[in-house]
């Protein structure tokens, strides 16, 4: 039997099981109470509180926007939903970068505000002290490299990265920084799928691979893209479930329709 349906509640400790015995990790992003209960009722294993929640719950263009304080509204949302994730959250950029006293000062404070397990910062080997110092307060920490959305103006544009050798070789380097740091597992995200594989080899913690090829430990994907909400976003590695963006469209159209029809409400639907 998988430890997917047997664990009441998913740790760090699964996490690491789940890669031992080969089985595969989900991870989905939530943002709200609401979708974060279905979510979790459907089975995943690990929800992020990304800072994806800048560009799909905001609308900024990029994820630099987002505050500490904001952050820590969407997670706490999120744990009143959960019964069985790991809730790992995003420190938001200009949170940790500083240097580790201000990392560990925005860990403690979206650990305390929101009652999240873990949280997830973007860098190698640059925010290595930032880990181990988050590490002494005993929180869990999620490494995350490749395409960082919190760098894109240094990248430029969100194409695969690490595609020459020199950067895939200081990727590999990075991740197993980031693993003798303590990350208890790590985010590689829009690299090679080869690469990514070959850190899933030679790394003992579980890799989520998100646009990093079927060879990781585990999928992460944001969850508005999944279920279709964003509809102009399309990038090869996207496996779209749903096209809720269609069908709410169409929902609200038929509502607007009743609505001036006066077929809404009828009879039934008022006291
Ligand atoms: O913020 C986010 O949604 C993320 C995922 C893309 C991994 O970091």
């Amino acid at each position: 039997m998988s430890i997917h349906k047997e664990v009441k509640r998913v740790t760090t400790h699964v996490l690491q099981e789940m890669k031992l015995r080969g089985e595969k990790i989900s991870m989905l992003t939530a943002y709200d109470y609401t979708m974060a209960k279905i979510v979790d009722h459907a089975g995943i294993d690990i929800i992020l509180v990304g800072d994806s929640a800048s560009n799909v719950m905001a609308g900024h263009e990029t994820t630099l926007p987002i505050t500490l304080d904001q952050m820590i509204y969407h997670a706490s949302s999120v744990v009143r939903a959960i019964e069985r994730s790991l809730i790992v959250v995003d420190l938001p950029f200009g949170s940790y970068q500083g240097n580790s006293k201000e990392a560990l000062y925005s860990a403690i404070k979206i650990m305390k505000e929101s009652g999240a397990h873990a949280v997830k910062l973007e860098g190698g080997r640059e925010v290595k002290e930032s880990i181990e110092r988050i590490l002494t307060a005993g929180i869990p920490v999620m490494g995350h490299l490749g395409l960082t959305p919190q760098s894109i103006y240094k990248f430029g544009t969100y194409n695969v990265r690490a595609k020459e050798e020199e950067e895939a070789k200081r990727l590999i380097d990075d991740a197993h920084i980031l693993e003798e740091s303590g990350c208890f597992a790590l985010v590689l995200e829009k690299i090679p799928a080869k690469l990514a594989e070959q850190a899933a080899k030679e790394l003992t913690i579980p890799i989520i691979g998100i646009g990093a090829g079927g060879g990781v430990d585990g999928q992460v994907l944001v969850f508005h893209d999944m279920v279709g909400l964003t509809h102009e976003f399309n990038p090869r590695f996207l496996r779209r479930y749903l096209n809720l963006y269609d069908d709410i469209k169409s929902a609200v159209g038929q509502y607007i329709i009743d609505v001036k029809s006066k077929d809404f409400p009828n009879a039934n639907e008022q006291y």
